[in-house]
């Protein structure tokens, strides 16, 4: 069984008079522990797609099933307890609280979700040292550099254990060797943590690194050779 199926997904908004069909129709399979990078241009709805599989919107139409639980039937607050228990999320502008400091910011989801407080920084101090930080977990965001910004970020997402990863152009603000940086933890979280992910990114050694390339294009994907 597939870890996420998608099928027949779709995401209309509307401003103004002319509805716009940011998914119009897509149809996706991640098998458990799977590295999927998905490229396309700008608009073409790959952040629309994230943020359905994340839980943070729900489609117009279409079914999103993780390990066989349909998303759409879901109230808001069992969404909300998906998304804090199943899904850790990555952004190009990292998102961190810039009042908190690094620790406290990986601290942040394992609270939302209840964990007490020794357990907490416990866990937050490991996947701190998971991330290479060990020596920077005091320092607020404006602190850190945007690669070690990013690697807070990430351990973050790692905070419960998420089933799904979903990072929508992680190194999308990094220079080329920091980027690089990012993409091998990245990758070898995927391998050494077996974490589904899904990737969107305009970085090509994603995409090869990748067990499932996808290329979107007006809210559908197009085939492309494997
Ligand atoms: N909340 C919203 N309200 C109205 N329209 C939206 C909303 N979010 C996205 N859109 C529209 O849906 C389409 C897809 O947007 P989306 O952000 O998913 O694109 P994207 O592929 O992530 O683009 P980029 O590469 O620039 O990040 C765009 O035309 C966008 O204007
Ligand atoms: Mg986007």
């Amino acid at each position: 069984m597939a870890a996420i199926e998608a099928a027949n997904l779709t995401r209309t908004f509307h401003v103004g008079d002319e509805p716009v069909h940011a998914l119009d129709g897509v149809d996706l399979s991640l098998s458990e522990g799977e590295l999927a990078a998905v490229v396309g241009p700008s608009g073409s709805g790959k952040s629309t797609l994230l943020a359905l599989l994340g839980g943070l919107d729900t489609p117009t139409s279409g079914s999103i099933s993780v390990d066989g639980r349909e998303l759409a039937g879901l109230s808001p607050d069992e969404l909300a307890a998906y998304r804090c228990a199943s899904v850790g999320f990555i952004f190009k502008d990292f998102f961190l609280l810039s009042h908190l400091t690094a620790l406290e910011n990986v601290e942040t989801p394992l609270k939302l979700a209840g964990v007490p407080a020794g357990e907490r920084n416990t866990r937050a101090a490991e996947l701190i040292e998971l991330v290479g930080l060990a020596a920077r977990g005091d320092h607020l965001p404006r602190q850190l550099s945007g690669g070690e910004r990013q690697r807070v970020a990430i351990a973050r997402a790692l905070a419960n254990r998420p089933k799904l990863l979903l990072a929508d152009e992680p190194t999308g603000n990094l220079d080329t060797k920091t980027g690089h940086a990012i993409t091998e933890m990245l990758v070898e979280l995927n391998a050494a943590q077996g974490i589904t992910m899904l990737v969107v990114t305009h970085n090509p050694e994603v995409a090869e690194r990748a067990n499932q390339q996808l290329r979107m294009v007006d809210g559908r994907f197009e085939e492309e050779a494997a």
